[in-house]
């Protein structure tokens, strides 16, 4: 029940040891709660980027860096770092903690809390301050920023050959490798020129899709959409030089525990990148990949994956469809979207048990995946790794 100044019991202290992050929802509204030297803050839960869900990220001191790319926020005063400035500030709420009861009340009067004038201050300086900008934009300038930081570490790339995916609108891209030295699972940024009149501007990032064993190339692949980065991509011709710079990205495989990748389309490239890499240096660790399209014709890469399953017996690929017809005999791969009962099929227990889940795919596959593992299977999210494929 409210109390003066609009606090409410959202937990106990008891849940939210130091250093801990919770996720409450006083009156639906999602608030992540954080412990830091014994005291408590909050602040939105739902990251202002693409919608990151906080209470999932890291907490180190008072910053929170959100799961799914790495905006970092002050819990103290849900203010995004200036290093990150492709998330804007979230709100932050006072907090009260009953010392006898342990009860951690929160306020959601933001704008005139029971704290003090102080506290009032800061939150209308905050919103004065907020800017009104589309995510293109937003997206835009942590382009800019990410330009100007590598400075003199930018490559000229040739495009060195382009291939379409047959019935998608799915295109390949292998540009020459020169000084690119990468991990297996990261990304690169690419700027084009004679992009006119694209909301986000001339550059985009890429996960890499060729591992780094692949010493003549850099591999990308991308939806080419109806923008002018995308078209004028898709009309480059070979021999065209690129800017590109990076790597960037911790999306990487951890060699030492068997690994359960779940894809969702496009957002195989980066396991494209790991499983080559794994299979040619005939590493140790069990991968198995899930592989989920909405068709047969828009999976990517699968003659590769099946040929290097055949090289690479700790490696399994699943694909499954989520949109084939259902009579379509010749189909003798799953159906339907990743769930538990699919992954029960072709996981062992132990492997549930031990293994590190990577999930890439669009915002939506994530979301549903993470709730899968972390809330139906009671996976502890240090055995998560989630990327969001943004090359879509
Ligand atoms: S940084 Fe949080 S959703 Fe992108």
């Amino acid at each position: 029940m409210a109390k003066e100044g609009g606090y409410q019991k959202v937990a106990s202290k008891n849940d939210l040891k130091e250093g801990g992050l919770l996720r409450v929802e006083p009156n639906g509204k999602p608030i992540v709660l954080a412990r830091v030297n014994g005291k408590v803050y909050a602040m939105d839960a739902v990251c202002s980027h693409e919608g990151g869900p906080l209470e999932d990220g890291t907490l180190e001191g008072y910053e929170l860096k959100c799961p799914w790319h790495y905006a970092i926020f002050d819990v103290r005063n849900a203010k995004v770092s200036d290093q990150t400035v492709w998330a804007t500030d979230l709100q932050s709420y006072p907090v009260k903690v009953d010392e006898a009861t342990g009860d951690i009340m929160v306020s959601l009067q933001t704008t005139k809390p029971a704290d003090g004038g102080g506290r009032e201050a800061t939150v209308q300086q905050q919103a004065g301050q907020e800017e009104e900008q589309d995510s293109d934009t937003l997206q835009k300038k942590y382009y800019e920023e990410e330009e100007r930081r590598a400075a003199d570490n930018k490559l000229s790339l040739e495009l060195l050959s382009k291939e379409k995916l047959e019935g998608t609108d799915i295109m390949t891209f292998k540009f020459s490798r020169e000084r690119i030295d990468y991990i297996a699972g990261q990304y690169a940024y690419f700027k084009l020129d004679g992009v006119q009149n694209d909301s986000k501007g001339p550059i985009r990032h890429f996960s890499i899709a060729s591992s780094p064993t692949e010493q003549d190339y850099v591999m990308i692949s991308t939806r080419i959409r109806r923008t002018p980065y995308k078209q004028r991509l898709a009309l480059l011709q070979e021999g065209t030089k690129i800017t590109a710079w990076g790597p960037e990205g911790e999306f990487v495989l951890q060699e030492d525990r068997p690994a359960v990748f779940l894809s969702g389309g496009i957002g195989v490239t980066p396991f494209r990148s790991m499983i080559k890499y794994a299979t040619d240096k005939q590493l140790p660790v069990k991968i198995t990949m899930f592989d989920s399209n909405k068709t047969q014709q828009d999976i990517l890469y699968k003659d590769e994956f099946d040929s290097w399953a055949n090289q690479n017996k700790n490696l399994k690929v699943i694909y499954t469809v989520t949109e084939e017809e259902q009579h379509d005999a010749s189909w003798s791969g799953e159906r339907g979207r990743i769930d538990k009962s699919m992954l029960e099929r072709h996981l062992t227990r132990d492997e549930i048990g031990e293994a590190v889940f990577y999930i890439c795919g669009p915002p939506g596959m994530l979301k549903a995946m993470q709730e899968l593992l972390q809330k139906e299977m009671q996976i502890p999210k240090d055995r998560l790794k989630v990327e969001v494929f943004t090359g879509y």
